[in-house]
């Protein structure tokens, strides 16, 4: 169903707000935004050129920093290349190999660099605040990529994963400096509707005209029984079970404290250097 009180229960389980279908209208795009899965199970059909032209479009149609457009894209169809991918993301297997379309969301403040040696000009920019902007600039462009595949009927799945042995990653992409990868995405048509994971409810997570977080614990427990009561996290999927042992009931809020509870992906800023990009 796609009416608005069953897609608002659909993202935040049931009980949130009472809503009457006169409340707001509804239109395909935020039906399609608020029915937003990520897809691991995928057909064994290809993405023609043609539709992927016009998500790459949609894609580099979401708004960037001063348009400065410091991001890149790179498409993967290639069977060997995406085989090599998976090798990093062993984990992911064997849906991941099975998405005909494989991309890489990275920052570029390369592009930039090489423009300025091109006019002429100082590059005075190699700092933090390039960094947040660059990264922004490939989420945006990597979200904007996800509602316009959704919204073609295809499905998605960012990976981050690829992260963990990023050194690897970036040589079976050639990524040189300045370059540096936020997420990878698969694409493909899905093999199965997916199911909607629910999302904090609007009390924690927005506020309203100043940061006040007093509700966050009042409303936890609440928020990590409804997404129990839809998707229990089995106990393959609880984190750390060597340290902290497997639940019966493992919460949203017991998982994700358990999951950063240990450091992860600690070489990510060593990468950034040896691209020679600064954190200052
Ligand atoms: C930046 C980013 C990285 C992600 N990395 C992975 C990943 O490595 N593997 C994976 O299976 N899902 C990954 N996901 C998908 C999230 O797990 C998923 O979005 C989240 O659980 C919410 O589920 P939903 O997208 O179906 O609503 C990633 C999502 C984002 C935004």
């Amino acid at each position: 169903m796609d009416d608005l009180a069953s897609l608002l229960e659909g993202r935040y389980g049931p009980g949130i707000k009472e809503r009457t279908e006169a409340d707001t209208p509804l239109n395909p795009t935020l039906q399609s935004i608020l029915n937003h899965r990520s897809c691991r199970s995928y057909l064994d059909r290809s993405v023609d050129d043609d539709l992927l032209e016009i998500l790459l479009a949609c894609a580099q149609s979401a708004p960037a920093k001063s348009n400065l457009q410091q991001y890149s894209i790179v498409v993967v169809r290639d069977t060997d290349r995406r085989a090599r991918v998976a090798e990093l993301v062993p984990g992911l297997s064997p849906w991941f190999e099975k998405a005909p379309v494989f991309l890489a969301f990275l920052g570029d403040v390369r592009r930039i660099r090489r423009l300025a040696e091109i006019r002429g000009h100082d590059y005075a920019n190699n700092n933090a605040d390039t960094f947040m902007n660059a990264a922004v600039d490939a989420a945006l462009a990597m979200q904007n990529f996800i509602v316009a595949a959704e919204s073609a009927g295809l499905g998605t799945c960012p990976i981050s994963m690829i992260r963990n042995r990023i050194d690897e990653f970036a040589e079976i992409l050639n990524l040189p400096d300045g370059v540096f990868p936020i997420a990878g995405l698969t694409l493909g048509w899905p093999d199965w509707g997916g199911m909607l994971s629910v999302r904090l409810p609007q009390s924690i997570v927005v506020h309203f005209e100043t940061y006040d977080d007093d509700a966050l614990n009042a409303e936890i427990d609440p928020h990590d029984d409804r997404a129990h009561e839809r998707k229990p996290i089995k106990p393959g999927s609880q984190r750390h079970t060597d340290r902290y042992g497997v639940l019966e009931k493992c919460t949203w809020s017991e998982n994700a404290t358990r999951q950063l509870s240990e450091p992860e992906r600690s070489q990510f800023a060593a990468f950034l250097k040896s691209k020679g990009i600064e954190l200052k």
